[in-house]
């Protein structure tokens, strides 16, 4: 094993950061737009999570760590299916404990949804679960583990599930950034202090390391003159990137899988955990040149790749042409005017002074709180699932009011159906896209709109997956016959 010098100060600040470069993972291979799906609609696959060891390429040099990987590798396998494909695999639990896996983001039926325990028991080592059912939805989506994320996921249980469009847009290349960040000792190790009581009580596990596609500042290949579709994925535990690409001024086309009206990102891109974001990018740079994708995150600022214009000039002349909108997926209709309105309180935390909350049907001071490992709540209780924020019926439209009475940052996620935000602060939503995982800083208000889809019990939470443990998780019942 390469022993390496992956501390926060050489890798993540200082000069010493903007001179690196790493070699290309073998992930930042480009799959051409009419790339074959890895796995085809009438092949069943295996999925099987097991601990493997890992490894962290930085500078032509590598760290291992001690990781959980689906097949082997971190991220797991790409999934790659075409719209209206059938989802077909059977997950294989070769880990030391329990698990279960959630697919963000699809609208499965509820028994698929892999939300353990609300959807299904977890599934225990060496036994399986067959998870099928069909792509309706075409876009950027994920697959983790959904049980004790804050273990599991961090370390290593997820991956990327891409369902490309009917038609998808004509582009060069088409490239998936799945940034992670990592808690590594100054021994190069996999810290293992999972859900302590700082990052459970305050902006949950920030890394130290922060990798794009397991990589610290992987260079990635582009040729002067191509249309560049950039999929970015965040799968960290609770890390906010806001990120930037010198040099290039990228087109929006779909937020969390969803196509928006096509728009300029004059703004970071603000990409909360469990979001995604496509991005058209035109390489504009001249043959040769090296520009830097840079993120700000909650601690500090990182280069996260380099785009390198290190093949000979191409494309097919897409660059400066109109960026078409991507096809869109089915909606149901919001009746926003006769919507049920339900309130959504966000508190605890550190300094949240919040005095106690409702834990397991009891009501409990923050210090009592604290010894069950509950440090939020939403109204007022931490974490029961015994009675649904809100019950709706299919078809019938809810408006949720989120109030972040907290001193972090929080990503709000709703299985099994998507939402669009009406109101910020109480102003109208600048674009009233449809999303799966939305942003509130500390102490805003922001209210969503979504109405009843597949029948069942939807996980309604915060994707801080610390604060998801720590009590901000409820679910909506959407009452009828479960499929
Ligand atoms: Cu990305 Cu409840 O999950
Ligand atoms: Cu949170």
């Amino acid at each position: 094993m390469a022993r390496t010098d992956l501390d926060r100060r050489n890798v993540l600040t200082g000069a010493g950061a903007l001179a690196l470069t790493a070699p290309a993972a073998s992930w930042l291979t480009p799959a051409p737009a009419s790339a074959a799906p890895l796995q085809a609609s009438a092949a069943p696959f295996r999925l099987t999570a097991a601990p493997t060891r890992h490894t962290l390429t930085k500078k032509g040099t590598s760290a291992e760590v001690d990781a959980w990987g689906y097949n082997g590798s971190v991220p797991g396998p790409l999934l790659r299916f075409v719209r209206g494909d059938r989802l077909d695999i059977t997950f294989v639990n070769d880990l030391p404990e329990p698990s279960a896996v959630h697919w963000h983001g699809l609208r499965p039926p509820n028994a698929m949804d892999g939300a353990a325990p609300l959807t299904q028991p977890p599934v225990p080592p060496g036994e399986t679960f067959r998870y099928a059912f069909d792509l309706n939805d075409a876009g950027t989506y994920w697959y983790h583990t959904h049980f004790r994320a804050w273990n599991q996921q961090d370390r290593g249980l997820y991956g990327v599930l891409i369902v490309d469009e009917t038609v998808p847009p004509a582009v060069d290349r088409d490239l998936t950034l799945v940034l992670d960040d990592w808690v590594i000792t100054p021994d190069g190790q996999l810290s293992e202090r999972f859900g302590n009581f700082h990052e459970l009580s305050h902006a949950g596990r920030l890394g130290n390391l922060a990798t794009v596609n397991n990589a610290v500042d992987p260079q990635i290949d582009v040729a002067a003159g191509e249309r560049i579709r950039l999929r970015f994925v965040n799968v960290a535990n609770a890390q906010i990137f806001a990120v930037v690409l010198e040099g290039h001024r990228p087109v929006v086309v779909a937020q969390d899988g969803n196509a928006v009206t096509p728009y300029r990102a004059d703004a970071p891109l603000v990409i909360g955990p469990a979001q995604r974001i496509d991005v058209m990018v035109d390489a504009v740079g001249a043959p040769g040149a090296r520009h830097p994708i840079l993120a700000r995150t909650l601690r500090e600022e990182v280069r996260l790749a380099t785009l390198s214009y290190a093949r000979a000039p191409g494309g097919s002349g897409l660059v400066g042409t109109p960026v078409p909108q991507l096809e869109a997926n089915a909606r149901p209709t919001l009746d926003l005017a006769g919507a049920k309105r339900v309130p959504l309180r966000m508190e605890g935390g550190a300094m949240g002074g919040m005095r106690g909350a409702m834990v397991n049907g009891r009501m409990m001071g923050m210090r009592q709180m604290m010894r069950e490992g509950k440090f939020w709540a939403l109204n007022g209780i931490a974490g029961d699932m015994d009675e649904p924020l809100v019950r709706l019926g299919v078809g019938e439209t809810v408006l949720v009011e989120m109030v972040n009475d907290t001193a972090f940052a929080h990503a709000m996620h709703l299985h099994g159906m998507h939402f669009i935000e009406i109101s910020r602060d109480g102003r109208p939503a600048a674009r009233r896209s449809w999303r799966d995982t939305t942003l509130l800083a500390p102490g805003e208000r922001a209210t969503i709109a979504f109405a009843g889809e597949s029948p069942g019990r939807w996980m309604l939470h915060c994707h801080m997956v610390e604060h998801q443990s720590a009590g901000m998780m409820t679910f909506v019942e959407v009452e009828g016959e479960r499929a």
